[in-house]
């Protein structure tokens, strides 16, 4: 019976945080993780958020399958955005899928495939969505030392005109909170220092549980556990930001001052067409708001360039926005047609050479803020949480690279060997297009 395993993933961090279940889940089932050119089975969690990284999945699924086909028990699992999007069509063009699964169905997907491997089943597609967040047990995630990440919530009710989550996510549903705060006790207790809440749109947890604390609430509770050094969560919808979330920038020292906050234009126009249901005054208030209270807070966005009907003023708007607001980072992306959404059917589609001249006016000018947002942290002196070391080695000096509470990339060099999931005291003396890199100060904690 064949039992070993490697997962690909792609998209968000969601995804990230379901394969490293999954993962986690399976080995202590007995399944061996092994590289991807040696696993019987190859489980691809996918991402559909644009037309790329859909057609990333098929071209992987045309690279693996000929050897899943040519070892005995070889199969291929799909899951995520992609596998709910297409579902069991999936079976006709690769055969070599034995489970599809959406995310609803990611706490099935362990059992499933020790059925599957067993020759209980031949085939299985978990595809349905559920009512209420479906609680994983078992199988803690660990992806980076020191560090975790826990889902609070599933799914998305807000239908950007542009944007397919909600159709491959479902409905919005909360976690219930002690649940959640059990699984963030745990992953303290057992050696996190830094956890990073997801949803796809936090501030809104909580609206579709009748009685359910609300996200400032959340926040608060999971500050509150003994032993946790740093918060963080992703991602954030400007327009459901509460009083109480920008004030706990300002109130709880563990929340680091570090936001993402996608804007996805600088104009009202095209704000409206894309249903994001806040103005770019608006934005610009809650930053100003975030700012007052956390004055060194880290600001990262995402930017979609070339919805339909964006003219050139648009996208200026967009521009100027960029330097209003002095985004620390951005994520920047061309539209793309989403099946099924209501951009999808809008007219005025923007030239690929039109949204590619602007992405690259974009990112250009988003490369200099970020530069010299970096360069303004050099002489800072701050705290470092190591991730892992950088492929360079100096003699007896490894060079580590972790990230400030702001989530700034820190390289530094140390004698020590086994510095991940740990604390160190950094001085900045020098910053790159996208990392800073310091002297430490001090031992380890
Ligand atoms: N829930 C998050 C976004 C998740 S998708 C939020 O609302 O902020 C991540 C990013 O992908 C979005 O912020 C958007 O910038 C981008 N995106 C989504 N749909 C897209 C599309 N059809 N074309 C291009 N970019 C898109
Ligand atoms: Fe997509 Fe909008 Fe939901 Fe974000 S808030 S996942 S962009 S529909
Ligand atoms: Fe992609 Fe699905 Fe996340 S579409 S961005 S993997 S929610």
């Amino acid at each position: 019976m064949s039992r070993s395993f490697h997962v690909l993933t792609f998209g968000c961090q969601m995804n990230v945080c379901d394969s490293s279940w999954i993962s986690a889940s399976l080995r202590s089932r007995g399944w061996e993780e092994t590289v991807e050119e040696e696993a019987d089975v190859v489980v691809l969690n996918t991402c559909s958020v644009r037309d790329k990284p859909e057609q990333k999945v098929y071209s992987v699924l045309g690279r693996i399958g000929p050897r899943l086909q040519s070892i005995p028990d070889g199969f291929a699992v799909v899951g995520g955005c992609v596998a709910q999007q297409v579902g069991r069509a999936i079976w006709k063009r690769f055969p070599f899928v034995r489970l599809v699964f959406g995310t609803d169905g990611v706490h099935r997907v362990p059992q499933t495939m020790d059925r599957l491997v067993r020759g209980e089943i031949g085939r299985a597609a978990l595809l349905d969505f559920e009512d209420a967040y479906p609680e994983r047990h078992g199988g803690l995630p660990d992806q980076i030392p020191g560090q975790a990440f826990v889902n609070i919530m599933q799914g998305c009710d807000n239908f950007c005109a542009y944007c397919i989550v909600p159709f491959t996510r479902g409905r919005q549903k909360s976690r219930d909170i002690d649940s959640v705060l059990r699984e963030c006790s745990t992953l303290v207790q057992r050696g996190a220092r830094e956890l990073t809440l997801l949803g796809q749109n936090v501030n809104s947890f909580g609206l579709d549980r009748p009685s359910s604390p609300s996200f400032a609430e959340l926040l608060t509770a999971v500050a509150d556990i003994p032993g946790l050094e740093r918060l963080r969560f992703t991602t954030s919808h400007p327009k459901d930001i509460a009083p109480e979330v920008i004030e706990a920038f300002g109130s709880l020292p563990v929340l680091c001052p570090q936001l993402h906050l996608p804007v996805q234009s600088g104009s009202n126009r095209i704000l409206k067409a894309m249903g994001r249901k806040y103005t770019r005054e608006r934005y610009v208030d809650i930053v100003r708001a975030l700012r007052g209270v956390r004055p060194d807070l880290a600001l990262s966005t995402d930017i979609i360039v070339g919805f339909p009907g964006e003219s050139e003023q648009d996208f200026q708007e967009t521009m100027s926005l960029l330097d209003e607001v002095d985004y620390a980072g951005s994520f920047s992306f061309m539209y793309s047609d989403r099946p099924g959404t209501q951009a999808a059917a809008m007219p005025l589609k923007i030239d690929r050479s039109e949204k590619l001249d602007r992405l690259t006016r974009l990112q250009r000018r988003q490369d200099e803020l970020t530069a010299s947002h970096l360069a303004g942290m050099v002489g800072n002196e701050t705290t470092v949480l190591v991730e892992r070391p950088n492929q360079k080695q100096f003699g007896s000096q490894i060079r580590w690279q972790g990230r400030d509470p702001g989530g700034r990339i820190v390289h530094f060099d140390h004698v020590i060997p086994d510095l991940a999931g740990r604390m160190v005291a950094v001085k900045v003396t020098g910053s790159g297009g996208h990392s800073l890199s310091g002297e430490t100060q001090g031992a380890p904690w």
